[in-house]
């Protein structure tokens, strides 16, 4: 009798512990974690049943330092681009656990996610776009140029006509353009390596067992400039520790 007592009490046990663990499975619900503004101007409550409608997954959101198992984060480098503020920061989406958030993720990227995000608030203009501009990627370049002696060469041979950094910065000749504004520009890496092909530079540049030396029928009009090719990698290297100048905005001149 005691017996069967304890072997239907087990099984009762064991149901128990299936039910619990099954019911967690199933309740499928994911921390949000979310900068509280975002949470009090009803943006997430906007958007999340949405999800939810579509998904069968809640999300509940909780403040930024809180666990969570994603969280969007204003400004970051890592995650999924998702929305941005409209004249504010862009945000990112970064999972940290669990295969359901990906879910998440995909459906505000997706066309009804977008929709929903731009929904907000209702019968207002919108206060997040899901549009966003597309990053130019900067080429990751391994300089290896000698970074001293490129800035040395850079002040002596590219300052009497570009304004190189605030050693001359009142120097320069007046529509050449900086190699501030020049190091802002997406492909800089590419200009500056070849810059000694593109006018006016041939003119007056010889590179050492690259281009025609200068000489008598191959004369230079200013004082020619001889480089080689090391040199070039090292001021390479040198402009790549400048810091662009009107990112995003029209090279300027000086
Ligand atoms: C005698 C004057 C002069 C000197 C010296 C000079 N540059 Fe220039 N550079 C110019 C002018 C002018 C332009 C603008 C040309 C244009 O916009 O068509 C220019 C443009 C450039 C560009 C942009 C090229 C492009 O395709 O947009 C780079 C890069 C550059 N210079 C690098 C250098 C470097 C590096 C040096 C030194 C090693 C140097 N320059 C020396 C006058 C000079």
């Amino acid at each position: 009798m005691t017996e069967i007592r304890i072997v239907s009490c087990a099984a009762l046990f064991a149901l128990v512990l299936c039910l619990c663990a099954g019911g967690h499975l199933s309740a499928q619900e994911l921390r949000l974690a979310a900068p509280a503004e975002m949470a009090d101007s009803g943006f997430l409550k906007h958007i999340l049943p949405r999800f939810k409608l579509k998904h069968r997954i809640t999300v509940t959101p909780v403040g930024p330092e809180d666990t969570a198992d994603m969280a969007l984060i204003p400004g970051g480098a890592d995650g999924a681009r998702v929305f941005a503020a409209i004249d504010g920061p862009e945000y990112r989406l970064v999972l940290l656990g669990g295969a359901e958030t990906a879910k998440f993720r995909d459906w505000l990227l997706s066309a009804p996610g977008k929709s929903a995000v731009e929904s907000f608030p209702r019968g207002g203009p919108p206060a997040y776009t899901a549009d966003l501009p597309e990053i130019v990627q900067e080429a990751v370049v391994d300089l290896t140029g000698d970074v001293v002696l490129g800035s040395k060469l850079a002040l002596q041979h590219c300052g009497r006509c570009h304004v190189v950094d605030k050693r001359n910065r009142m120097g320069g000749i007046g529509s050449t353009p900086s190699f501030g504004a020049m190091r802002a520009r997406p492909h800089w890496v590419d200009l500056f390596t070849k810059y000694w092909s593109e006018n006016p530079h041939p003119s007056f540049t010889e590179v050492i067992g690259v281009t025609e030396p200068f000489g008598p029928g191959h004369e230079s009009h200013v004082a020619p400039v001889q480089l080689t090719l090391d040199e070039i990698d090292a001021i390479v290297a040198f402009v790549g520790t400048l810091k662009p100048k009107n990112l995003g905005r029209p090279v300027q001149s000086n």
